[in-house]
């Protein structure tokens, strides 16, 4: 499979936006991806953007052209829906594209707007990821969800609310100085452990926030960045998705997440490479317990030894694999529709060396996004390697 270089990433502050539209904010992210890249959107084949509640939030549907005019794109667009993971995989679509030879430049991205809504009805506006005859109507929600896998971990393999605790202080930490990031601040394991319940284990620092913000990203092939002498610094070299039972109980095992590891397997052999390659990786913190499954699926520890990962220090800015360097969707935020590309704007910067927190990794070659979709019944994965390394 050909490589897919990333000519230019763009990505709105995280937060809150009261005054903005989503296609504001991808008009933004979209320009600065742009203009990274020093290509005009008249360059643009197609367009594949992520959103999920778009219909509930705005009342706006039909975004694939919506989105398509906002970025001054006149190409074939569409919209991709996959609850959390929407732009990830369009991204993957785009890479896909790209590789299948129907396109040499084209754009990804997503946008969400998510705190217009009162935190009820975000919630249940999320809730629609989840399955709405047999979840929702029990009254699941994410963080319910979520905090039902914590505890089947905890069931089967051990750890505490303190071992969680420690993936939140982590993030936070890594996100004080990223301004693109909701939170700035740090916070104790004491925050943590004190801080107000939302569904037990979880209190609130264990979950991730509700978010506006947008990410773009400008993908050309080989050939075309070859041919305009184009000096790319990242390019994907792996592509990665699966799919999982939709609701929880009718997975086989609750606190595993087998869509994330097929999409890692399926990743590592596009590209060629083994879990232990990855230097650097952004996964799907969606919820404290996220980032361990994420961490145990990826191949990076054996099912039941992630837990204490973040304790140890070991996934730290100075761990042997630093994770979610960004602040992760705990700290950076998580704007749903467009994390994926997130990911993607982060760690291409952090592997070409002008993110805030580059000079932790300025050995880093190859990097991993890991992308879920509700309590990973979808999950995108993806290599990004240097171009020179
Ligand atoms: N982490 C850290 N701080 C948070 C936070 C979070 N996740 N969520 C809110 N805050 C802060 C706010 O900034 C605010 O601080 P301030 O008082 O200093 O301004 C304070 O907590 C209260 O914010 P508010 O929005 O009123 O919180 P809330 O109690 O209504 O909602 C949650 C908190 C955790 C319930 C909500 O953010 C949530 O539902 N998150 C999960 C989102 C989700 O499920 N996403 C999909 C994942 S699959």
């Amino acid at each position: 499979m050909s490589d897919v270089h990333i000519a230019g990433v763009g990505m709105t502050k995280f937060g809150a936006s009261p005054e903005r539209t989503a296609r504001d904010l991808f008009a933004q992210a979209a320009g600065e991806a742009f203009d990274d890249s020093g290509l005009d959107p008249d360059a643009v084949e197609e367009l594949f953007y992520g959103n999920f509640m778009g219909e509930f939030a705005e009342t706006q549907g039909h975004q694939g052209p919506l989105m398509a005019d906002a970025a001054s794109v006149s190409a074939p667009a569409t919209r991709i829906e996959s609850a959390c993971a929407s732009s990830g995989v369009a991204v993957r679509y785009g890479v896909n594209h790209i590789r299948s030879g129907a396109a040499d430049v084209v754009l990804v991205g997503g946008a969400e707007r998510m705190k217009n809504l009162s935190t009820p009805e975000g919630t249940r506006a999320l809730s629609a990821a989840a399955d709405a005859l047999y979840e929702v109507k029990a009254g699941v929600t994410f963080p319910g969800a979520y905090s039902l896998m914590a505890n089947k971990y905890f069931d089967e393999f051990g750890g505490t609310r303190e071992d969680l605790a420690h993936v939140a202080v982590k993030n936070h930490e890594h996100a004080v100085e990223n301004d693109l990031a909701q939170f700035n601040r740090a916070i104790s394991v004491e925050d943590v452990l004190e801080a107000p319940t939302v569904s037990a284990p979880f209190g609130l620092y264990d979950c991730s926030p509700m978010s506006d913000g947008a990410a773009a990203a400008v993908l050309v092939s080989e050939a075309f960045a070859e041919d305009h002498g184009m000096e790319t610094d990242v390019k994907i070299t792996g592509v990665g998705q699966a799919s999982d039972s939709l609701a929880l109980q009718d997975r086989v095992s609750i606190p595993e997440t087998p869509a994330a590891v097929e999409a890692g397997e399926t990743a590592y052999e596009d590209a060629g490479i083994e879990p232990s390659d990855v230097d650097v990786a952004e996964v799907h913190d969606c919820f404290t317990i996220a980032e361990v499954l994420a961490l145990e699926s990826l191949g990076f520890y054996e099912p039941g030894e992630a837990i204490t990962a973040a304790r140890d220090g070991e996934t730290a800015i100075d761990g042997e694999l630093p994770v979610n360097l960004s602040g992760g969707l705990k700290a950076k935020g998580h704007p749903v529709g467009a994390t994926g590309c997130a990911q993607i704007s982060e760690l291409t910067k952090l592997l070409r060396g002008d993110h805030v927190n580059s000079d932790a990794v300025s050995d880093a070659e190859i990097g991993l996004t890991h992308n879920a979709g509700g309590t990973v019944a979808s999950c995108v994965v993806h290599v990004l390697e240097e171009v020179d390394a």
